[in-house]
């Protein structure tokens, strides 16, 4: 735990307190060329790092390297990022505040992508039940619960959600929101717009096969990702859908977690959808 929020226990957390893990991140040093993808858990980070991937590598080929190589909390030696050729790709579930310090001084390109956070705990309960690091096992009223006080890792999406958008209208140039559910819904519009936010304009039929590639099926089917196999499955492509909070959530839950939504969003220009 660091600053009441707490963390999986990923490799470097064996060896070295939450503190010291995310000292070393607030001391990597940037390079203006970096990308930092920032996400709240469940929220579409494998999806984005693909499609940033494609588009600033100039490729349509699945990445085959294990996202875990560039996730910052989870690198159990940061220094090796001194040996990544450069455009680097990051990302991270850590709070804005704890990004590379230098990140701001060399105005390195955030790509924020946001989900609905009733689909985010669902998909976020499917992974704690399987994920080793994790390790919960409680039912998902009790997950339910831990997720509306925001007691889960990585702490309260609302903090975590409303402290990315106060960052993005302080520096708006080069932090990129995207929505979750409008790349679903239309990638190759999303994909236009990310591609105009790194500057590396596609053509049409390029976008087409990016988002062909990226779309849910495929990744499920083709990416291969070690570090997330359990039992011999890998658990992070599930269903890949808007609105299976509505398999999930009773109406008393459904109410409950609207009030809060509510009270805790009335300040919010997020344009988020729910189905
Ligand atoms: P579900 O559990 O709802 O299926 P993250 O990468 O941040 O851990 O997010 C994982 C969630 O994103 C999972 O949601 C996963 O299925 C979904 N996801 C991964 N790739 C996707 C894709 N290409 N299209 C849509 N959703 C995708």
């Amino acid at each position: 735990e660091f600053e009441g929020v707490s963390y999986p226990s990923f490799m470097p957390f064996r060896k070295k307190e939450a503190k010291n893990v995310i000292e070393d991140i607030m001391n990597v040093k940037s390079r203006d060329s970096d990308i930092i993808i920032c996400t709240y858990a469940k929220s579409g980070t494998h999806w984005t790092y693909e499609i940033v991937n494609m588009l600033l590598r100039n490729t349509t080929e699945l990445d085959n390297k294990s996202k875990m190589q560039s996730m910052l909390e989870a690198v159990e030696d940061l220094s090796v990022l001194e040996g990544v050729p450069s455009p680097r790709i990051m990302d991270t579930h850590c709070l804005f505040k704890y990004l590379p310090k230098q990140h701001k001084q060399k105005k390195v390109k955030i790509v924020h992508m946001i989900r609905n956070p009733k689909d985010v705990c669902v998909s976020y309960y499917y992974h704690c039940l399987k994920d080793v690091m994790i390790n919960f096992d409680g039912t998902w009223e009790e997950f339910f619960e831990l997720f509306m006080s925001g007691k889960l890792p990585y702490g309260s999406w609302y903090n975590y959600e409303l402290e990315m958008e106060r960052a993005a209208n302080d520096f708006p140039e080069t932090i990129f929101t995207c929505y979750y559910e409008d790349m679903k819904k239309d990638p190759i519009r999303e994909i236009k717009k990310l591609a105009d936010f790194l500057g590396t304009p596609c053509s049409d039929d390029t976008l087409e096969k990016i988002a062909k590639e990226t779309s849910f099926g495929n990744m499920q089917k083709n990416k291969f990702d070690i570090t997330v196999i359990v039992d011999g499955k890998g658990f992070i492509y599930r269903k890949g859908e808007i609105g299976d909070w509505k398999n999930h959530f009773t109406v008393a839950q459904n109410e409950k977690f609207d009030a809060q939504y509510k009270e805790e969003m009335k300040d919010s220009k997020y344009q988020i959808t729910f189905e």
